[in-house]
């Protein structure tokens, strides 16, 4: 698992996260079981690089790495930035799309060979780990891409990263991407390959699990699936889909679960990006019940509707939501809850009561469970 929250989550916009608060996340990824967390990218501004260069200091437990164009000058910035790190690693990148090298690089193909290529070189001389991205691999020709992914093994990348930088793919394209370069790259065994991709089209975590069906070894993305535009894939899916269907991909992260909510709420308060409560695994209503048919059968039997336990990812319980929708079942675990032990009439009476108060609001909560109550008491001759 390699997390990118504290540089290409950083790249949302609006978010600017200072020295203290990086690292503070950093902790916090570690206490999770991240294998990888990319800091920043020492090359934007001397803030980065300060940052980038607390966090390789303050993390004994994974690789810190920065991200570095394939250029001399940002190879140095990372190195500077990456002085004092337990296990440094520079992330090298460099287009390889069409549209890429005619608008933005103005490169031949052989040009971005022999870019990349020089740049990998030269970083070989100051670290062991290097990774390298073709950015926009996604829309790079096939048979290119393993040109460029033989040419980074030969010159010394330990690790090739494809990402999907526009969200373009679909999860079958984008898995036979894999496919193709662990059939057809000499040498593929010897380096790890990885899955970096986008949001735009909501497939992020598919195409990321497809990757992982198709012979990925490191999954990339961030806490909560922030990033540029529509976001990076949230890690937290990716740990949970391997571990909730490990049956389909076979594959476990070492991630500590528990962890996952904590961190979250770390990264949403330090980045001041809400999670929408609909998010899968760490939004609010991830674990909530609002229908009577639902909560039924959740108080029959979890499982009925819950296929991953809040416990697991570190949350105390489901939540049982009163609302329009809510049955009697569950209107009476809130009242025993609450401490009121109704006979069957007045249960009725209150539950009737309870009904016409949710049309008129969207969540009933506990005080107007309580205020209905008392209501009923008082309405109710001795
Ligand atoms: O999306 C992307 O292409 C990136 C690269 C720098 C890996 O973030
Ligand atoms: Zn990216």
């Amino acid at each position: 698992m390699f997390d990118t929250t504290l540089r290409d989550g950083e790249q949302s916009p609006g978010v600017n996260l200072n020295t203290k608060e990086k690292v503070e996340i950093a902790l916090q990824l570690e206490k999770l079981g991240i294998d990888r967390i990319e800091a920043g990218f020492p090359a934007a501004s001397p803030g980065d690089l300060q940052s980038v260069n607390a966090v390789a200091k303050a993390i004994k437990n994974a690789t810190v790495i920065g991200l570095s164009r394939s250029r001399v000058q940002d190879i140095d910035a990372a190195r500077e930035a990456l002085k004092g790190a337990e296990d440094p690693c520079l992330h090298l990148f460099l287009a390889t799309s069409p549209i890429h090298r005619k608008y933005k690089l103005r490169m031949e193909k052989e040009q971005v060979l022999e870019t990349a290529e020089r740049a990998i070189r030269y970083a070989k001389q100051y670290f062991d780990k290097i990774e390298f991205s073709p950015e926009d691999a996604g829309r790079t020709e096939l048979d290119f891409l393993c040109q460029v992914t033989e040419m980074a093994i030969r010159a010394g990348a330990t690790v090739v990263n494809i990402p999907d930088t526009v969200g373009y793919m679909t999860p079958l394209e984008f898995g036979n991407i894999f496919k193709t370069l662990r059939e057809k790259v000499p040498g593929i065994e010897r380096i790890q390959l990885s899955a970096h991709c986008h949001d735009d089209l909501g497939m992020a975590t598919a195409n990321a699990l497809a990757a992982v069906l198709n012979g990925a070894d490191q999954i990339e993305g961030t806490i909560n699936g922030i990033g540029e535009r529509a976001g990076n894939t949230a890690l937290e899916e990716v740990a949970m889909a391997l571990e909730t269907r490990s049956d389909v991909f076979q594959a476990k992260t070492t991630l500590n679960l528990k962890e996952i909510a904590r961190t979250s709420r770390l990264v949403s308060k330090l980045t001041g990006m809400a999670v929408p409560g609909n998010k899968a695994i760490v939004g609010a209503n991830a674990f909530a019940h609002e229908s009577g048919i639902h909560q039924d059968g959740m108080l029959k039997e979890k499982t009925t509707y819950e296929i991953i336990s809040p416990e697991t990812i570190g949350l105390k319980e489901s939540k049982l939501v009163l609302g329009k929708h809510s049955g009697r079942h569950a209107f009476r675990e809130k009242l025993i809850d609450l401490g009121y032990d109704l006979g069957e009439e007045a249960l009725n009476a209150a539950f009737a009561k309870f009904k016409d108060l949710a049309d008129r609001k969207k969540d009933v909560s506990d005080e107007d469970i309580r205020a209905l109550l008392e209501e009923k008491i008082v309405d109710t001759p001795e």
